[in-house]
C-alpha cells in the first residue's frame, strides 16, 4: 500500500469560517480572481486531488489530475466510470491508503479540495493547508470549512491537529485577501 508523500489543503472561507452557504452553495462573494490562481497554480503542483461529491476544483487543468471523489454511492472503492484518472471511494469500506494504492501512483502529492467532512479528514495528515480568508463576508448557517466550526475557528481547529500559521500573502491588496500557509510544527 503507498500513501502520498505530500498532503496540501485549499480553502477560502468567510469571516465566520464558512465554504458555503445554507444552501450548500459557495457564494460569489467568496470567489475572487486572485484566490483562485492561487488555488489553481497550487493544484498544478498536485498529482491528485480528493473531494467529496459536491466539490469540484474546475479547473483548465482539471482533466490532468488524478482524483479521489468521496461517496457513499459505493460500497468501498470502484473506477470512476466518467473518469479514466478517478476513483470512487467510500471511507467506510475502504482505507484512505487503498484508495491512494488504486490510483497507481508512487508517491505523489495530494490536493484536498473539500467540502467539510473530506478536509476534516485529514487535519491529522496535513503537510499544509492554505487558508484564504475573505473579509466582511458572513455565511450565517453555512457550510463549514472543518467540521469543528464554528464551535471553534478555523484556525483554533487547525493549531488543536498540530498545524502552525507560517506564510502569509496579500493575494488581493483591493479587497484585503490574504492567504496564510499553516504548517505542521516539526
Ligand atoms: N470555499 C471553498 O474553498 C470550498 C471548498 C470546497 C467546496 N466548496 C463548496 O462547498 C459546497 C459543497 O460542500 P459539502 O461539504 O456540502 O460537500 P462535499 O464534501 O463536496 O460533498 C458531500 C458529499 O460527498 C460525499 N461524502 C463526503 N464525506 C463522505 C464520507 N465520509 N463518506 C461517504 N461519502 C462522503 C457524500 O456523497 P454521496 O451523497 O454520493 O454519498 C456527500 O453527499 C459546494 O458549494 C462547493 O462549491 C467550497
Amino acid at each position: 500500500m503507498t500513501l502520498p508523500a505530500r498532503i496540501e489543503g485549499y480553502a477560502i472561507v468567510s469571516e465566520d469560517g464558512m465554504l458555503a452557504d445554507s444552501h450548500g452553495v459557495m457564494p460569489d462573494a467568496l470567489k475572487f480572481d486572485a484566490d483562485q490562481k492561487y488555488f489553481a497554480d497550487g493544484l498544478d503542483r498536485c498529482d491528485a486531488v480528493i473531494h467529496g461529491r459536491h466539490s469540484h476544483e474546475m479547473q483548465p487543468h482539471s482533466p490532468r489530475r488524478y482524483r479521489i471523489t468521496v461517496t457513499g454511492a459505493v460500497a468501498s472503492m470502484a473506477r470512476d466510470p466518467n473518469n479514466s484518472k478517478g476513483i470512487l471511494w467510500n471511507p467506510r469500506g475502504a482505507s484512505f491508503g487503498e484508495a491512494w494504492s488504486a490510483l497507481g501512483l508512487s508517491g505523489g502529492s495530494l490536493g484536498v479540495v473539500g467540502g467539510t467532512a473530506v478536509f476534516g479528514m485529514f487535519l491529522d495528515r496535513y503537510d499544509a493547508f492554505h487558508l484564504t480568508r475573505a473579509p466582511g463576508v458572513r455565511l450565517p448557517n453555512g457550510r463549514p470549512v472543518f467540521p469543528d466550526v464554528p464551535a471553534f475557528t478555523p484556525e483554533q481547529v487547525m493549531e488543536k491537529h498540530g498545524l502552525t500559521p507560517a506564510e502569509r500573502e496579500t493575494l488581493d491588496a483591493t479587497h484585503d485577501l490574504i492567504v496564510t500557509v499553516w504548517r505542521r510544527k516539526k
